[in-house]
């Protein structure tokens, strides 16, 4: 499959972008904004004073210190709920403040090696996503957009579980997942020391090939010592810190339950990444084990998992104020990112993107509406390219309205201000601003061309990844005959074949293929461009339809008969057959234009830029040394927290915290594909029939907000209480957070939860599957 560049590509999280160099983690614009106030108070009080004419101004002006003193402490109290926290270090850096915010429990309770803690609870599912346990019977929960690609996999015409929902009232009714993973965090142990042991003085080059081998040697002694773990060493810090996270997967995970589409995606993408809201967004699945409760593949024989820890469920609600927490896998966040590269993001390359999407979602939307079997074959799709489109639109508009390059810059020249006046930390720091500014227009094409690799190669029209597999028959077709193994690599792809064609409009990849090139060719550096282009335009001119036509009407990937009858004969000629192909032939030229021009020439700039980003942030966190520094979000366990709150958005508007049954109603639409119900829902909703998941009014709760930072990964995250009660499920951010990965504002940014009374009553009152309640520990204090 493609390169193995391409493969990693290939599994980011819709959300995910490239890593432009570790991202640090950061002095932000309040920051920029308040501290050459702190300076100038702390460093020369009285020059000010001393300039007041008169006593009273003397009294007045010190009045007038005070109250910005006081505004200043406000603002940074405030900021409090910024930060996605390493559990391991939440003893020193956090848990005084979290317990004057209302945790009751201990730091030790929320994360331990030595006894079960809730991080036992955790679960990152699938790679992407978080879950937690809520059952000692294995059962987790997780977001239904989580689960999506496998209540979508055992959906067809006849079972249509995407629109209808699925539970399995007993254990023997849940569905296996080949490939689905879930991981506990064993442990998270701090390896700074011995990864950077001996790379004092090295260059870059050097730097890196030994911490490179310091993290593989490191790896493999965990693992050798401990064969039930998995060891992973990732950079905190862009290179700062390393810390070793030691895991156990899971590879038996077994769908039991999802909401009907009009519960669990309600709203789609209209209501997608906005606030109000009203989905639930959940779907249920449960970890079996062997005989000794360790990781198995799928046997009927296995358990169910009993786990270190499962999360008592409350029904108490919630009200506004009350502290929160969400415990999960954020995915990146760049909040370290300088000035050049927001500016980039926000003005090059983010549009580039969105413009693609825009294409090529037009096309799948029309596709989706024709017929049910097309509306299954495309959803999981189109919500993985509609989810990141409309999240890039909002952090566009949202980096623009925080003015945040021009706020990276203050804070960059603030940074250099205070560099130059010590000329120890100018000889370190004095130009590393400078020359990062100066690396990314350079790393321009390059980062360029990453995005609109991803979005050609791995978003856009599926013939052509699909046809990468076709190229060990293509190449090795001599050897493959001599080994006797032609007949099994021939009946591998055919059975690939079926599942690729069961999801697949050739009409619709056609036309993604004509609207997409072009926009792939404009936006790359001509140097970058694909070799094929070249005879391409040749022939067609710009007239890419007829290209697109031509290309699908010959090539044997773009209709399953044809496919199939040229495996059936595949001979001597066959390999030509696949090298001369047109699919065939664009894949190639457009991964070698990947691999070959845009990786080669951008890998030093890259390396580069990583070097560069960790002495800034190191900079950074050496000079604004007053202030309680989180390493960037990296797929790795955090906790997040905050409270129950809403926000004003936006001049005139108030978000409140909570949205209830009756605005599901209200949205109801009939037949709508996005705001349809079903008729059940709706008569217990009229009735207010909510049984013991109604709150103090007799209303239901459906979904609230609060001010926990949160990125992609966190889906599927419980949302915790003060006592480690588990109250709701995190899926979301509002509109107006969605720059928050790059730049955090604590007055608009929000995550939106589910609320664990509406999970209940789907499961409970809506579908009837008392028998998942009964697993749970339902707590009321
Ligand atoms: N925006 C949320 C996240 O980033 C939810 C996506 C699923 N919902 C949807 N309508 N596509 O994953
Ligand atoms: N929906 C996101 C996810 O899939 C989480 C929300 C966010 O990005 O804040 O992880």
């Amino acid at each position: 499959m493609a390169t193995s560049q391409g493969t990693k590509i290939a599994n980011l999280h819709p959300n995910q972008r490239f890593r432009p160099a570790n991202p640090p983690n950061s002095p932000k614009f309040l920051l920029a904004l308040t501290l050459p106030l702190t300076l100038i108070l702390h460093s020369k009080p009285k020059q000010l004073i001393f300039t007041a004419k008169s006593f009273k101004a003397r009294r007045m002006l010190k009045k007038i210190l005070i109250t910005l003193i006081l505004t200043l402490t406000l603002t940074l109290t405030l900021r409090a709920a910024e930060g996605m926290w390493i559990p391991a270090l939440l003893k020193s850096l956090n848990e005084k403040d979290m317990q004057a915010m209302g945790l009751k429990l201990t730091a030790e309770d929320i994360y331990s090696v030595n006894k079960s803690s809730l991080k036992d609870a955790i679960v990152l599912f699938g790679g992407g996503c978080t879950a937690e346990v809520i059952s000692t019977q294995g059962l987790i929960l997780t977001n239904h957009h989580c689960g999506f690609s496998q209540i979508q996999s055992h959906s067809s015409v006849e079972h249509d579980y995407l629109k209808d929902g699925f539970w399995a009232k007993s254990k023997d009714q849940e569905l296996a997942n080949p490939g689905l993973t879930a991981t506990f965090i064993v442990r998270i142990e701090d390896v700074t020391a011995k990864i950077l042991d001996g790379t004092d003085g090295l260059d870059v080059a050097a730097r890196a090939a030994r911490i490179g081998a310091n993290i593989q040697a490191i790896e493999a002694a965990t693992e050798a010592a401990e064969p039930k773990h998995q060891a992973e060493i990732k950079p905190f810090f862009y290179g700062n810190e390393f810390y070793m996270i030691v895991t156990k997967t899971f590879t038996d995970v077994r769908l039991v339950g999802a909401p009907p589409g009009g519960v669990g995606k309600f709203g789609g993408d209209t209501d997608n990444w906005m606030w109000p809201r009203h989905t639930g967004d959940f779907s249920m699945f449960r970890i079996y084990a062997d005989a000794n409760n360790e990781p198995a593949a799928y046997s009927a024989d296995n358990k169910p998992y009993t786990p270190g820890h499962s999360l008592p469920v409350s029904l108490k609600g919630t009200k506004p104020g009350d502290f929160t927490m969400v415990y999960g896998f954020p995915g990146q966040t760049q909040q370290y990112l300088h000035s050049e590269m927001v500016k980039f993001i926000a003005q090059e390359m983010n549009p580039r993107a969105i413009a693609m999407r825009d294409k090529s979602l037009e096309i799948i939307d029309e596709t989706m509406t024709k017929s049910t079997r097309l509306r299954i074959a495309y959803a999981a799709k189109q919500a993985r390219i509609a989810n990141a489109w409309k999240k890039w639109i909002g952090e566009t508009k949202g980096l623009e309205r925080l003015h945040a390059v021009e706020k990276k810059q203050a804070l960059e020249s603030q940074f250099n201000t205070a560099v130059a006046r010590d000329p120890k930390l100018a000889s370190q720091y004095g130009a590393v601003v400078t020359d990062l500014n100066a690396l990314i227009l350079k790393a321009k094409p390059f980062l360029m061309a990453r995005s609109l690799y991803i979005e050609f190669y791995h978003m856009g029209p599926e013939a052509l990844r699909f046809s990468a597999a076709f190229a060990g028959l293509a190449d090795n077709y001599d050897k493959l005959v001599a080994d006797g193994k032609l007949a099994d690599e021939i009946k591998k792809l055919k059975e690939s074949t079926t599942g690729f064609y069961k999801n697949y409009d050739p009409d619709a990849d056609r036309r993604i293929l004509a609207a997409l090139y072009p926009m792939y060719i404009d936006g790359l550096d001509p140097t970058l461009r694909p070799d094929i282009h070249a005879s391409l335009t040749a022939k067609y001119g710009k007239d890419w339809d007829r290209y697109a036509s031509e290309t699908f009407a010959k090539s044997v990937f773009t209709d399953e008969a044809r496919l199939n009858a040229f495996l059936d004969k595949f001979g001597k000629k066959g390999p030509k057959v696949i090298q001369n192909d047109p699919i065939y032939q664009l894949q190639k030229s457009v991964s070698a234009a990947w691999t070959a021009k845009a990786l080669a020439s951008g890998q030093e700039v890259n390396a580069k830029m990583q070097d560069l980003m960790r002495i800034y942030v190191k900079g950074l966190m050496t000079v604004f040394n007053d202030k309680k520094y989180w390493p960037d979000a990296n797929s790795t366990l955090r906790v997040t927290y905050g409270k129950v709150e809403g926000s004003e958005p936006a001049d005139g508007t108030i978000y409140k915290p909570y949205t209830t049954m009756d605005g599901v109603l209200a949205k109801y639409v009939k037949d709508d594909p996005e705001f349809d119900i079903p008729q059940r829902l709706i008569d217990l909703a009229k009735a207010h029939d909510f049984g013991q998941y109604a709150d103090a009014n007799g209303d239901l709760v459906v979904c609230f907000t609060g001010s926990n930072q949160t990125t992609g990964g966190n889906s599927g995250s419980p949302a915790i209480d003060g006592s480690g009660n588990l109250i709701g499920l995190n899926f979301d951010r509002s509109w107006e957070s969605t720059m928050s990965d790059v730049m955090y504002d604590p007055e608009r940014c929000r995550n939106i939860m589910v609320d664990i009374r509406y999970v209940l009553f789907i499961v409970d009152k809506y579908a009837g599957a008392t028998n998942l309640i009964q697993e749970m520990k339902l707590v009321r204090e």
